[in-house]
């Protein structure tokens, strides 16, 4: 039997980690859910959930993954000592499933859109009539979502080290870069410190429990928390690295991002007279609107387009690897022919998330489209439940001489993961689902 992969290096590992975390959530979701929730209120209640709630959860996936050297379904089988918790990792794999199925949706649109900005297509437009008539042409998402599953599938089944790894090594550290570009250009626009002020100055007045469930549910859906996909990312790891470090290092990178997100785009914004609260739309209509009336925007637009692809393809094969290693478990050498069977049977499943915005939209579950219903039963239900139980199980499955041997870290910090994964993580997520249910039967 082939033996299981390695990643090359921590720095590697970090890199890909990073990569499943930034994603269309830091980079579309964050910016338009900070610009209709308060701006900076919600940065602020962003960057203590993603502290004090998603890092202890990283940290429990981190050891478990490291500890376990298998995939998901393996590790509980083996560590868990009552037969339930598999099922932690068949419901990662059921996310992973359903979340690429609508995610390569967007990922097409990024596709659409970087291919008219390549072909100076996005200038002398009406963007809001434009997004409309991409997302709502059944051809054009449809062959723009294969073209997406198809490079997803490709990285995969290179396997650990010559796919996931050499991908997110030169994808990543160029995304850095043109954020960093992009975000000195829309800074030194004038009137740019409007958009600084919206992103830093709180307004107390604006901060209510809603607003924290929402950041606290960005943070999960931000840092790939509970659904098994950094745990998978973890088993790949030898044993001596050093954890705590990795875990860090992906959290801030995350919430780095994500306001460079934000000051790439409310500067923008601000400058030349886009609305905030303009919602999902937000990078797709107002942006090239205000690209176009910058000096050289064809050319930022170009940049920015091509980050988020590599943002939604690094998290898109995260979501890949949790179905492929749950899939194939031991059985290394199935990765290839695996890769592409469920890659085609997610692209397929994905149809009506795609048609959605165009023939489907008039279809309605549960209130909403197939996109918004695949988004509601994985992110809002699916992923709460994961990181509440992945985080019950390292408070109270694993034994302090377990935990303490994998993360090697002072015994105070230890002594305080231990009492959030057991305590403060479980409460605020019940408290999470109560104020949602609450929400929805008023
Ligand atoms: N963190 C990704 C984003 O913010 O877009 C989404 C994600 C990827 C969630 C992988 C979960 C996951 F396993």
């Amino acid at each position: 039997m082939a033996p299981r992969e390695q990643w090359t290096s921590k720095l590697g590992f970090i890199l890909a980690a990073a990569g499943s975390a930034i994603g269309l959530g830091a980079i579309w979701k964050f910016p338009y859910m900070a610009g209709t929730n308060g701006g900076s209120v919600f940065v602020l209640l962003f960057i203590i959930s993603t502290i004090a709630i998603g890092l202890p959860i990283l940290l429990a996936e981190f050891i478990i993954g490291r500890m376990g050297q298998a995939d998901a379904f393996t590790i509980f089988q083996r560590l868990g000592k009552n037969k339930m918790w598999p099922a932690i990792a068949w419901l990662g794999f059921a996310f992973g499933f359903i979340v690429l199925s609508f995610y390569s949706v967007v990922g097409g649109w990024i596709l659409s859109y970087l291919a008219r900005a390549l072909t100076g297509q996005l200038t002398s437009q009406n963007h809001g009539e434009l997004f409309a008539s991409i997302t709502s042409n059944p051809i054009e998402v449809l062959f723009a979502q294969f073209v997406f599953m198809f490079l997803t599938v490709w990285i995969v089944q290179g396997g650990i080290k010559a796919g996931i790894e050499r991908a997110s090594r030169w994808m990543m550290p160029l995304l850095f870069i043109f954020f960093i570009i992009l975000a000195i250009r829309s800074l030194t626009l004038e009137g740019a410190m409007e958009g600084v002020r919206f992103l830093f100055i709180p307004d107390w007045s604006l901060l209510t429990g809603s607003t924290f469930l929402l950041a606290l549910g960005q943070a999960f859906f931000s840092l790939s928390v509970g659904v098994t996909a950094m745990m998978t990312y973890a088993s790949y790891l030898p044993k001596d690295e050093r954890l705590g470090q990795s875990a860090v290092s992906v959290s801030v990178l995350n919430i780095f991002i994500s306001i460079l997100a934000g000051l790439v785009i409310f500067p923008a914004v601000f400058a030349l007279g886009g609305s905030p609260a303009e919602g999902p739309g937000l990078v797709f209509v107002i942006l090239p609107a205000i690209f176009e009336q910058m000096p050289f925007g064809s050319i930022f637009m170009i940049l920015f387009f091509i980050l988020m692809l590599f943002a939604t393809l690094t998290s898109a094969i995260a979501l890949l690897e949790i179905v492929i290693s749950t899939g194939i478990r031991t059985r290394y050498d199935r990765r290839r022919r695996a890769s592409w069977v469920f890659g085609t049977l997610i692209f397929i499943i994905g149809f009506p998330s795609a048609l959605s915005f165009g023939l489907l939209s008039d279809v309605s579950i549960f209130g909403g489209t197939f996109f918004d219903f695949a988004d509601l039963i994985t992110s809002r239900i699916g992923m709460p439940i994961g990181a509440l139980f992945i985080s019950l199980f390292a408070g109270f499955v694993l034994t302090n001489q377990q935990t303490i041997r994998e993360l090697d870290v002072h015994p105070f910090i230890h002594t305080t993961w231990k009492f959030l994964v057991r305590f403060i993580v479980p409460a605020a997520i019940i408290v999470i689902f109560a104020a949602w249910i609450f929400e929805i039967s008023l």
